[in-house]
C-alpha cells in the first residue's frame, strides 16, 4: 500500500499525461477555489494507468452505414419498435401514418430513451422506458401540416413512458403482450405532485384548482431506478410544448425555462388549451420534474417529486449513502445550466419499501460549484444548499418559500453562485460508490455568451465535442458538501486538430474518437458504457467519427473502446441489462431524423422506427467481459 503522498503524486502524473495539452488553453478563467482538501480520494482508485482488464471485446470501427454493428461474437436483435402492439388486443403497426390516437394508445410509444429493467423471475422481467418525443414526418401521413384535435391526442399518446413485460426462452428475450404490468403512460395520464411545491399557488390551474393533479408527462429524457423497485422518469425539454394563440408577456421565470408565447412547433395549444400559456400560465410549472412510477402496478398514480427541483432533467442516478440517506444526482441539460444533487431527509430501510417509497418526498437540494487547482483540469468543489432562508434564498431576493425555490431551481442556483456547465447530461455512480461521472455533452455558447466563462470542468471555448467530468465525494460520503474532481476524458478529433484541447485528451485517438457523450451507465463489474448524441455528418470537425455510437470505458485506466455503431441519423440512448448481465438492452432513437435516408430496423423501403435492441454474446457470456 502506497502512502498518501505517493498516491497523490502518481495521480497528478496520470492527469498531467492525459491532459498534457492544458498549456494550450486560451482564455481560461478560474471559477474560484472552493474549500481545498488535502487528500484526493480518486487517487486511490486511478493510481495505475495500465491496460484494461475490464474491456474484453474487439473494437468496432466508426460507421456511416444504416445498420447496428456490434463486436465480433455478439448479436443484436430488435426487441420492440415504435408502434409495436403492447397488448393482446392492440392493432398492428401501420406505416401509413393514418392510424388514429386510439391505436397509438395501445402501441409502443415513439423515440425510446432512458430505460430500466426490473427482474421478476429468472425468465421474466418488466422494462420501463421513456418515449421522449415523436417525429411528425413519420407519425402522420401529412407530416404535421394539417393537425386535427385527434392528431394532437395521437402525438400526446406517442409521448410518455411504456411499461412492458419481457420473457426469456433460451436466453432470448421477447415482449409479452399478455404481461399484466403492460401500461402506457402518456401526456394525459393523471399524476400527483408531492413535496414542497404540491398544492402551491404556482401549481393551480383552471382544470386543477387543488394544484396537485397534473396530467401527463412528456419530453422524458433519461431515467433512474430506485433500490425500492420504482422507476424515475425525467422531464426535459417540456418548454417547447407550450405556445399561445395570442401575444402575451411572460414572466422572467418562464423565459429562463424557455417557455414562449409563440406558435409551438408541436401545435398542441391550438386544440388543447392546457398548452396555451396565455390561458394557463401555471401549466408549465407542472412540468420539469422527476416522476416516480411503480412499474409493478399498472393502476398506480405516477408521482412528481418536487423536492428534487424543476429544470430540464436529464437522468436521476440514485445511490444509498453508507449512512442510509438516499442521494440523487441530476443534470440540467441546457447550455450554461447546472449540476444538482438531492439528499433525502429520512434513511433507506432495507426491506421496508412502504417507508422507502416516501424517501423522495422530503430532503435537501444542492447545486455544484467547481473550483480549479491553478490552471489544472482538476480541482475541488462544493455543493451549495438550495433551501429557503439559507444562502440568500429569501423574500428580499424574490423567493417566497421552498416551493418557489424548487420550482425556480435555476434562478436559485444562479443566486448561490453555481457553476455554469457545458450541458450536463447523464450522471452515473460507480458500483463501489466512491466516485461519480457526468457527461457534459457540448456547448456552442461557452466563452461566447456572457455568464459562461471558460475554465474548470468546462475548459474549451465553443465546445463542440464534449467531455466527461468525474468526482469523488469527500470521505466517500455522498452527503458531504465538498468533492474532488477531474476530467475522465475530453472528446475531440485528433485527426483534424493537433496540439490543443480540440484534439481531445490522451485517451482519445483516431480509433475511438467520438463527439457529444450523453447516456452513461456502469454495469456491475464497473465498465462505464458511454452513448453519443452528436454530430453524425462525418465531415469537418467530425470527420472520421461516423454515426452515433456506444463506447466502453475503463474507469481505472482511462482506456475507451468503441462497442457499437448505430444506423443513419440516430442517437444511441437508453441502457439496461438483464439480471445476469448476459443481455444488454440499448436504444436506437430517431433513426432517419429530419428525413435522413434510414430504413432501420426493417430495411428495404420501410419507415425508420426508434427501436430497443437486445444484445447478446454468441457464447452466452456476460456483455463486455
Ligand atoms: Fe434528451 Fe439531454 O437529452
Ligand atoms: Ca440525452
Ligand atoms: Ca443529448
Ligand atoms: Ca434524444
Amino acid at each position: 500500500m502506497k502512502n498518501q503522498e505517493e498516491q497523490e503524486s502518481q495521480f497528478s502524473q496520470m492527469v498531467d499525461a492525459r491532459l498534457s495539452r492544458r498549456r494550450f488553453l486560451t482564455g481560461t478563467a478560474a471559477v474560484g477555489a472552493g474549500a481545498f482538501l488535502s487528500l484526493n480520494p480518486i487517487a486511490k482508485v486511478f493510481a495505475d494507468n495500465k491496460k484494461s482488464v475490464l474491456l474484453n471485446f474487439d473494437a468496432v470501427p466508426a460507421s456511416t452505414s444504416d445498420t447496428f454493428i456490434v463486436p465480433k461474437g455478439y448479436k443484436a436483435t430488435p426487441l420492440v419498435s415504435w408502434g409495436d402492439p403492447l397488448f393482446a388486443d392492440s392493432p398492428a403497426f401501420d406505416p401509413s401514418g393514418k392510424q388514429r390516437s386510439k391505436a397509438q394508445l395501445k402501441q409502443f410509444g415513439d423515440n425510446n430513451d432512458g430505460m430500466s429493467l426490473f427482474p421478476i423471475s429468472k425468465d421474466r422481467a418488466v422494462i420501463a422506458v421513456n418515449n421522449e418525443y415523436t417525429n411528425y414526418e413519420y407519425l402522420f401521413d401529412h407530416g404535421g401540416q394539417s393537425m386535427t384535435a385527434d392528431d394532437v391526442v395521437k402525438a400526446q399518446a406517442a409521448h410518455g413512458v411504456t411499461v412492458f413485460e419481457i420473457t426469456s426462452s433460451g436466453g432470448k428475450w421477447q415482449l409479452d403482450k399478455n404481461g399484466t404490468r403492460n401500461r402506457r403512460i402518456t401526456a394525459n395520464t393523471e399524476m400527483r405532485l408531492t413535496g414542497p411545491a404540491a398544492g402551491h399557488r404556482l401549481m393551480k390551474t383552471k382544470m386543477d384548482p387543488s394544484g396537485t393533479k397534473p396530467l401527463g408527462t412528456f419530453a422524458n429524457c433519461a431515467n433512474g431506478q430506485t433500490p425500492w423497485g420504482t422507476y424515475l422518469t425525467c422531464e426535459e425539454n417540456f418548454d417547447g410544448y407550450f405556445g399561445s394563440v395570442k401575444k402575451v408577456e411572460l414572466s422572467d421565470d418562464h423565459k429562463r425555462y424557455g417557455i414562449s408565447a409563440q406558435q409551438s412547433e408541436w401545435q398542441w395549444h391550438n386544440t388543447d388549451e392546457r398548452f396555451d400559456v396565455s390561458l394557463n400560465p401555471n401549466e408549465p410549472h407542472r412540468f420539469g420534474w422527476i416522476v416516480e412510477i411503480d412499474p409493478h402496478d399498472p393502476t398506480s398514480t405516477p408521482l412528481k417529486r418536487t423536492a428534487l427541483g424543476r429544470f430540464k432533467h436529464e437522468n436521476a442516478v440514485v445511490v444509498v449513502n453508507d449512512d442510509g440517506h438516499v442521494v440523487v444526482y441530476m443534470g440540467d441539460d441546457e447550455r450554461g445550466e447546472h449540476l444538482y444533487k438531492f439528499v433525502s431527509k429520512n434513511k433507506y430501510q432495507q426491506g421496508n419499501n412502504k417507508h422507502n417509497r416516501n424517501l423522495l418526498e422530503e430532503g435537501t437540494l444542492y447545486v455544484a460549484k467547481f473550483g480549479m487547482d491553478d490552471d489544472e483540469l482538476k480541482g475541488h468543489g462544493q455543493w451549495l444548499e438550495l433551501t429557503f432562508g439559507k444562502n440568500g434564498l429569501d423574500k428580499t431576493n424574490g423567493f417566497g418559500d421552498q416551493a418557489e425555490v424548487v420550482t425556480f431551481a435555476r434562478r436559485a442556483a444562479t443566486h448561490v453562485g453555481a457553476t455554469t456547465m457545458d450541458r450536463p447530461e447523464w450522471v452515473a455512480v460507480h458500483p463501489d460508490k466512491k466516485f461519480v461521472f457526468c457527461t457534459l455533452t457540448n456547448n456552442k455558447h461557452r466563452g461566447v455568451k456572457e455568464g459562461q466563462p471558460v475554465g474548470g470542468p468546462n475548459p474549451r471555448k465553443k465546445n463542440h465535442y464534449g467531455q466527461i467530468v468525474r468526482w469523488a465525494p469527500s470521505n466517500g460520503d455522498h452527503t458531504a458538501k465538498t468533492f474532488t474532481w477531474d476530467l475522465y476524458l475530453i472528446a475531440g478529433n485528433p485527426s483534424v486538430h493537433k496540439g490543443n484541447l480540440y484534439a481531445g485528451s490522451d485517451n482519445i485517438n483516431t480509433g475511438n474518437m467520438f463527439n457529444s457523450p450523453d447516456g452513461i451507465g456502469f454495469d456491475k463489474a464497473g465498465r462505464l458504457w458511454i452513448q453519443t448524441d452528436g454530430d453524425y455528418s462525418n465531415k469537418g470537425d467530425f470527420a472520421g467519427q461516423g454515426n452515433n455510437q456506444m463506447l466502453c470505458g475503463d474507469p481505472m485506466t482511462g482506456e475507451v473502446r468503441r462497442f457499437l455503431t448505430g444506423p443513419i441519423a440516430c442517437e444511441i440512448t437508453g441502457l439496461t441489462f438483464s439480471e445476469d448481465y448476459k443481455t444488454m438492452f440499448v436504444g436506437v432513437q430517431h433513426p432517419g431524423d429530419s428525413g435522413a435516408p434510414s430504413h432501420f430496423p426493417a430495411g428495404g423501403n420501410s419507415k425508420p422506427r426508434s427501436t430497443i435492441m437486445a444484445i447478446t454474446r454468441n457464447d452466452g457470456g456476460v456483455i463486455g467481459a
